[in-house]
């Protein structure tokens, strides 16, 4: 039983950014928020994998699901992309036992925890991407049919990552999808379906505060803002100008 006023935090795509995740837990105990949820993409990124897992895991907090990046780092190391390689090298065999312990998804009272959508940890729920590689928002009846399967179970919020833009939709049956943003990585290139930039165009960490309330789950879509510079020297370190820049500006384009 959650009692009404009760408050929980909702985090995601931390990517290895350790000075993120640190600002953000300490906002998150400044709030008084007593448990959080973690919805996946842990370490990938070339910053400070293990620092940020060492960090997760010690939080006695937190309630962890997998992405779809911790589950590249559970595959064939050689076919790794160069920033999943750098996250790769530093983590220790813990670290990869931790990631594979992690569930896929998971309920937790009225809330579904997952990293992109309910059946798979790498597709968009909220935005979709044209032919031409513009990332818009997905039409309706496809928002609503990744929840088809669990519709009619008493769940009020499907809380889902991955695409790193915070955001909230409301289902024909009411419930919501809260994708809290990014904590450590607002915004990114990608290949699939066709190559597209997904940028927040804030730099700031981002997550999710719910509240119990009499009649359901307030929620609250929050930033903060932390010293990047740190990550910034890593990413530029590892060669990775692009995740320098979005760590600085908030846009992956120039
Ligand atoms: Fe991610």
């Amino acid at each position: 039983m959650i009692e009404v006023g009760e408050r929980w935090a909702v985090i995601a795509d931390c990517h290895g950014n350790a000075d993120a995740l640190a600002a953000t837990l300490t906002e998150i105990d400044r709030l008084g928020a007593t448990r959080i949820l973690n919805l996946g993409d842990h370490a990938s990124g070339p910053l400070a994998a293990a620092e940020t897992l060492d960090l997760i895991m010690a939080s006695s907090d937190m309630t962890s699901v997998r992405g779809n990046h911790d589950r590249y780092l559970l595959g064939d190391p050689a076919t790794l992309a160069p920033s999943d390689a750098v996250a790769y090298a530093e983590l220790t065999p813990d670290h990869l036992r931790w990631l594979a312990d992690l569930p896929a998804t998971l309920r937790v009272d009225d809330l579904f925890l997952c990293h992109a959508t309910p059946a798979r940890d790498d597709v968009y729920w909220l935005q979709d991407v044209t032919a031409t590689g513009q990332v818009v928002q997905r039409a309706r009846a496809e928002v609503d049919g990744f929840a088809a399967d669990h519709m009619g179970e008493g769940i009020q919020i499907y809380l889902c990552g991955h695409t790193h833009v915070p955001g909230i939709v409301q289902l024909s049956d009411g419930a919501l999808v809260v994708n809290p943003g990014s904590v450590g990585l607002p915004g990114y290139d990608d290949d699939a379906p066709v190559p597209h930039v997904v940028e927040s165009g804030d730099p700031a960490a981002r997550f999710a505060l719910i509240e119990r309330a009499q009649n359901g789950w307030q929620v609250e879509l929050r930033r903060v803002t932390y010293d990047a510079s740190r990550m910034v020297g890593l990413a530029l370190k590892h060669q990775r100008p692009g995740w320098a820049r979005v760590l600085e500006t908030g846009w992956y384009t120039t």
